[in-house]
């Protein structure tokens, strides 16, 4: 029994600096939750408190039914791989993997066996007579990602381990980690900013902003559902299109167009709308469209091309909507006529940036 608990969680450096407010959370075994949030806001400080690296200023962090707080990182049973790879520079990689098992005094035949799988995973084994010095960056960290994974621990904590490799490397380590941290018990905690890792990897994503916890969630509820206006804009790339828009007469009005609001107790002066680029399209023949607007700007993105559209608007001014479309056409300039499916409308409060409850 690992499970991994945070209970009311706070940290503060100054009274300026509180990265971590009110932070609860469970993390049972088998589960891998990614801590996904931009620079400065409190993840690697959440981290270092599971690990006993940071004292809270209050709340606990419980593992296995213990509560571990108070007690010395050596103490607790937690692997950890850090940012900066902090390998033992004068050891050779053999060395390093094998170094915190014989510390524990495990057998030799029984630290060559782990060091060997894991090593055999992480395509180290041509690399095991050199020392980090002699290793590129990313040989460096699948070092230390191998020598946290070659001791048996309670909790797994990685902070952003793929920073440092280049993009294919990154998604390489990125599909080898899925498999490894899938075929074992222990709950893995994962700090990164990086939305394809958190989603990819992850059977649970808490989205935090500003040292608050956003969104606790599946990676599939955190795309289709999310809680407020950040984790809407944080989450997905292209980013969804979100629009303060007016409402009138039971409609927001998206420039000259009307989109049907859902169904509110009480009807606001304003509204914002979410919409996914991928979620606009072509309207069919014949279809009636949600939106038409003028193409002032092409992204071509390989597989698809992200349009951005201004919608006119006799109001005030034109309102821009950025759309994926076919990589095929030429959309420089042309008008186009949109749907924008209501099933896949999100709405949110401007003031609150909360997502209304329908
Ligand atoms: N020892 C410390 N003393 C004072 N302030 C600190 C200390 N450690 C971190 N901070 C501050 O706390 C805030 C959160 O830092 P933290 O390292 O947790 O962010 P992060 O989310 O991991 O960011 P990044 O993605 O850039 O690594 C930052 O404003 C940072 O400057
Ligand atoms: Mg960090």
């Amino acid at each position: 029994m690992a499970q991994l608990e945070l209970i009311h969680l706070n940290k503060t450096f100054s009274p300026k600096v509180v990265p971590v407010k009110d932070i609860s959370l469970t993390v049972e075994d088998g589960e891998f939750l990614s801590l996904l949030g931009p620079s400065g806001c409190g993840k690697s400080t959440i981290l270092r408190m599971i690990a006993g690296l940071e004292l809270p200023t209050q709340g606990q962090v419980v593992i296995g039914g213990q509560d571990v707080t108070q007690m010395q990182p050596g103490d607790r049973n937690i692997a950890m791989v850090f940012q900066s790879y902090a390998l033992y520079p004068h050891m050779t990689v053999y060395q390093n993997l094998s170094a915190g098992l014989r510390l524990k005094k495990v057998p030799k035949a029984e630290i060559d066996k782990r060091v060997r799988e894991v090593a055999q995973i992480l395509e180290l084994n041509e690399l095991m007579q050199r020392k980090p010095g002699q290793l590129s960056g990313g040989q460096r960290q699948r070092v230390a990602v191998g020598r946290a994974l070659v001791r048996d621990s309670d909790v797994f904590l990685l902070d952003e381990p793929l920073s440092n490799l280049d993009a294919l490397l990154r998604e390489n380590v990125r599909a080898e980690l899925k498999q490894i941290f899938e075929a074992q018990q222990a709950p893995v905690v994962y700090v990164t900013h990086d939305q394809t890792e958190a989603m990819t990897l992850s059977t649970k994503v808490a989205v935090l902003n500003d040292g608050y916890l956003q969104q606790l969630d599946s990676p599939d509820r955190i795309y289709s559902h999310p809680a407020n206006q950040f984790v809407a804009g944080f989450v997905g790339s292209p980013q969804m299109n979100l629009l303060t828009l007016p409402c009138r007469d039971r409609h927001a009005w998206l420039g000259n167009f009307q989109i049907p609001l859902p169904n509110l107790p009480t009807i606001p002066s304003e509204v914002v709308l979410g919409i996914r680029p991928e979620h606009i399209r072509l309207a069919q023949p014949g279809e009636r469209p949600t939106i038409q607007g003028r193409v002032f700007l092409v992204e071509n993105l390989g597989m698809y091309k992200l349009v951005s559209v201004q919608v006119a608007n006799s109001q005030g001014s034109p309102v821009t909507v950025r759309t994926l479309l076919s990589p095929n056409e030429d959309w420089s300039n042309r008008e186009l006529t949109l749907v924008i499916p209501e099933e896949v409308t999100h709405w949110f409060d401007p003031v609150s940036g909360d997502a209304l409850k329908l």
